[in-house]
């Protein structure tokens, strides 16, 4: 098992996490993978109780699976949470039964660039279990608040930044985190950001997290539809698989996803959202992110494993 899979590593690392840290690691043990993580790839200060680990976990463990049918394997997950793991992958009687292929792992991609005007169909959000949907227009005022929040914390912003790479001599500009490419900069904004931020311990207090956070804040104003995926916090991984499925099936319909978990990173702005949605426990909402038809196709993620 350990060679075929080592030789299908390139599509599993394809899935997404936040910041591009590609937490995950795979351990090969008598015939099985053991799914883990590498606590210097986790986001101690932005996501502190591990949420958004966990939805990566989730997407990777789902991935694999996708690949490994794909590639004629028979590969399921069991769960067995310990310290820095979440489970094994191991030969099964049965590949996985999906729907989903390599290919769409491979063209699925997040794109934060302009969209389309327009709304989802209501046949298509109805597939998406746990999503809820509202207008990007009603959630402009929440994201300045909440850009504003994580600019304003010097420590999140210091995290950020350990993730951008907003140069191409960046020695780790083809391997993770964010490139100026991924979030859509000109050579101009790249070089402005990467500038502010170097000073931005001077900045801040003279006004620097008004200037970043009213960088995005045209972002919503269209008429566009926004995704929060609601669920308990005790499934965050297997809730990071459903969401990984439900990315997929919005990328073979021709919509990309740009999240902002910004917006939940905040505990303001998570209250009135959960308001917003009728959601009684602000803790449930795992994930949001903007979706649509992108005007053009965005630049594909750097990753580890090629
Ligand atoms: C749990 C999770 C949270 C994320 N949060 C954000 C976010 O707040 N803002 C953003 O621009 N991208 C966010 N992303 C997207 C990642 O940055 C993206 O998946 C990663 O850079 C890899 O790029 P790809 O999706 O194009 O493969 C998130 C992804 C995941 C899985």
């Amino acid at each position: 098992m350990k060679d075929q899979l080592r030789r299908l590593e390139p599509d599993f690392w394809r899935a997404p996490s936040a910041h591009n840290t590609q937490p995950w690691t795979l351990t090969y043990t008598d015939g099985e993978a053991e799914i883990g993580w590498d606590p210097s790839r986790a986001l101690p200060v932005s996501d502190p109780t591990g949420r958004d680990l966990r939805l990566s976990l989730g997407a990777f463990i789902e991935c694999c699976l996708i690949v490994c049918a794909g590639a004629g394997l028979s590969v399921a997950f069991r769960p067995d949470p310990g310290p820095r793991r979440a489970g094994f992958l191991y030969a099964a009687a049965q590949p996985y039964a999906t729907p989903f292929t390599t290919a769409d792992i491979r063209a699925r991609g997040t794109n934060r660039g302009e969209y389309h005007p327009g709304r989802l169909p209501d046949s298509l959000v109805a597939e998406l279990t746990g999503m809820r949907r509202l207008a990007c227009r009603d959630l402009a005022d929440l994201l300045y608040a909440a850009d504003l929040h994580q600019f304003g914390d010097r420590d999140v912003t210091r995290e950020l930044r350990a993730w951008l790479r907003l140069t191409r001599r960046h020695r780790r500009y083809l391997l993770d985190g964010l490139t100026d490419r991924a979030l859509a900069l000109s050579r101009a904004e790249a070089a402005g950001l990467r500038a502010s931020l170097a000073l931005y311990p001077a900045l801040r207090r003279l006004g620097l997290p008004r200037v970043l956070a009213g960088a995005s804040r045209g972002l919503l104003d269209y008429d566009g539809d926004v995704l929060v995926l609601v669920g308990p916090v005790s499934d965050e991984l297997e809730l990071g698989r459903v969401l990984m499925r439900h990315w997929l099936t919005l990328s073979g319909h021709g919509y990309t996803t740009h999240p902002l978990s910004q917006m939940i990173d905040c505990e303001p702005t998570r209250q009135a959202l959960a308001d917003r949605l009728g959601v009684a426990d602000p803790r449930s909402l795992l994930h949001v992110a903007r979706v649509g038809r992108p005007k053009s196709p965005a630049a594909p993620s750097a990753r580890m494993r090629t």
